[in-house]
């Protein structure tokens, strides 16, 4: 697949922000332990760069979901890899890569609250508040962005472009 991107939110962007949201959560979690679980694939590099700036105690676990086959969203989703730390009564932070249609969170949220945390929080780098109309309720985020497909920092078209360091937008896609 070949495509076109262009950069819409640069590596400096991303830090300055990054720092934000770090302070805020350091500020509302004072004085209290944070479990903190990254949305495998997408959230590896957001989770990373956010937890080296979070100055509380935090353990960090991981879940694994799928949801979208290349730029559409497949509406089923699937848990790939389960949550294995018991998170009841803990305070948790859900860190996602980006919020679209809120299918996703919604059920990510459900599943925990199964669980009876203490406290269950969202963070998100990127949010679609377009497609999802502010039904689900965010606690931190990053960016607003269009309904326009975002790749790198974390994000995926087909597996690929995690490892850009910007947030780009696809301007062009052909199979
Ligand atoms: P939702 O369930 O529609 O909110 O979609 C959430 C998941 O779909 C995210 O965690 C991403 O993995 C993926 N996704 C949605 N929009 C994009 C995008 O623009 N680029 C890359 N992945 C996306
Ligand atoms: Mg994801």
């Amino acid at each position: 697949m070949t495509i076109q991107y262009q950069c819409k939110i640069s590596q400096n962007k991303i830090k300055h922000r990054i720092k934000e949201i770090s302070t805020q959560i350091n500020q509302d979690f004072h004085g209290k332990e944070l479990t903190i679980i990254c949305v495998l694939k997408g959230a590896f590099i957001f989770t990373a760069d956010l937890v080296r700036m979070i100055k509380i105690p935090v353990k960090i676990e991981f879940i694994s979901v799928s949801s979208y086959d290349g730029m559409i969203s497949s509406g089923a989703i699937r848990v790939n890899k389960a949550l294995t730390a018991d998170i009841k009564g803990k305070h948790v932070l859900l860190v996602e890569d980006i919020i679209d249609s809120g299918h996703t969170i919604d059920y990510l949220t459900h599943l925990l609250e199964s669980q009876h945390p203490a406290s269950l929080r969202i963070c998100t780098l990127l949010s679609k508040t377009a497609s999802h109309k502010n039904k689900y309720k965010i606690d931190y985020i990053g960016f607003e962005m269009t309904n326009d497909f975002a790749i790198g920092y974390g994000l995926d078209l087909n597996g690929q472009y995690r490892e850009l360091p910007f947030i780009a937008q696809v301007i062009n896609s052909q199979s």
